[in-house]
């Protein structure tokens, strides 16, 4: 029988190499970045877009983010305003997704962007995927590798599980070191953060006044499901103890180590407590629990990323 996971491949030149030809033949490959794992397809090319909503059971109406080396190359398919410069200078490279509105003459597939007139672009600071986006004449559409409104993956071993041997290659690049989604802001009108990550509200209002978007606004972003994120079995949130049978993802010391409790930081540490969230509720499923009790995680900094993605979960 062959190895399930004969799909990942260590970072070297020949991995390198092969991965842009499949790239540039039309064909998705698996990729690290900082946040968690994605699966890359050329985003100027119809068919590698159709493969990737096709491979993720994504639904056509939940747009892409595309990813570019740096905003040079984004500016020949978006409009860069004031306020993308603010905060580009500030955290890009890095975790934070930007919506702008799109050229006319923008080469991006419309199927990419489920026919928007905007665009969500992003800059990623992993190497192993700059080391790729400098070698291409296109920018990479990437969502999240995982089958739709399922756990993002934060290795390559996540990606492998989640696609078996319909993707051919994954890229190594060990554990994703943030484990939660960018940032997403839309910097159409008003400034406003669609989806909460690692890069706080309070960080971004530094350098740009903004606001969460309202709950039930119609321009949130089109691909922000309630369920979402979903490990596939019941969530409970804000328990105190645990209930039978139940796995306890805890967080801080005053919890015990027991063999159904999971701790996301011991020292209370937010930032790698969102580190350990996904991984945390894989390994969860994978020991078939039926059931999972959370304990109450506090609402500041990462943590509102934190609780947003566990909101959308048990959902
Ligand atoms: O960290 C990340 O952002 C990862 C890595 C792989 O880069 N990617 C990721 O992609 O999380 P995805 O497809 O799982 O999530 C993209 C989010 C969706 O909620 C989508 O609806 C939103 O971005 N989005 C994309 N284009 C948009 C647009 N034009 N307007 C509003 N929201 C948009
Ligand atoms: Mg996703």
């Amino acid at each position: 029988m062959k190895n399930i996971y004969s799909n990942i491949f260590p970072f070297n030149n020949k991995t390198l190499n092969k991965s842009i030809s499949s790239l540039k033949s039309g064909n998705l490959v698996g990729l690290p970045t900082e946040t968690v794992y994605g699966l890359a397809g050329n985003a100027y090319s119809k068919i590698a877009v159709q493969k990737i909503y096709n491979l993720k059971k994504r639904p056509k109406k939940n747009p892409l983010i595309v990813h570019y080396i740096n905003y040079k190359l984004a500016e020949k398919d978006v409009i860069l305003n004031s306020n993308f410069f603010k905060l580009y200078r500030k955290f890009c490279p890095g975790p934070i997704t930007f919506i702008l509105k799109k050229k006319n003459n923008s080469k991006i597939q419309s199927s990419a962007i489920a026919n928007l007139d905007t665009v969500a672009i992003r800059f990623p600071s992993h190497k192993i995927t700059r080391s790729l986006l400098k070698k291409l004449k296109f920018p990479l559409a990437m969502p999240s590798a995982n089958l739709s409104s399922g756990i993002s993956p934060v290795s390559a071993l996540d990606v492998s599980d989640e696609f078996k041997r319909k993707i051919k290659i994954i890229i190594n690049g060990g554990g994703s070191k943030i484990g939660i989604e960018s940032t997403v802001v839309n910097l159409v009108g008003s400034p406003k953060i669609l989806r909460p990550g690692i890069i706080s509200f309070k960080s971004i209002n530094k350098f740009l006044k903004i606001r969460f978007i309202k709950k039930n606004s119609k321009i949130r972003s089109p691909g922000m499901l309630k369920r979402h994120y979903s490990p596939g079995i019941p969530i409970l949130l804000n328990q105190k103890k645990a209930i039978k049978k139940c796995a306890f993802i805890t967080f801080g010391k005053k919890f015990k180590h027991k063999s159904n409790y999971y701790n996301l930081s011991k020292k209370s540490d937010l930032k790698e407590a969102a580190a350990n969230l996904y991984k945390t509720l894989r390994k969860i499923k994978k020991r078939g629990f039926k059931k999972i009790c959370v304990v109450k995680i506090p609402n500041r900094g990462p943590g509102i990323a934190i609780n947003d993605r566990l909101k959308r979960a048990s959902y």
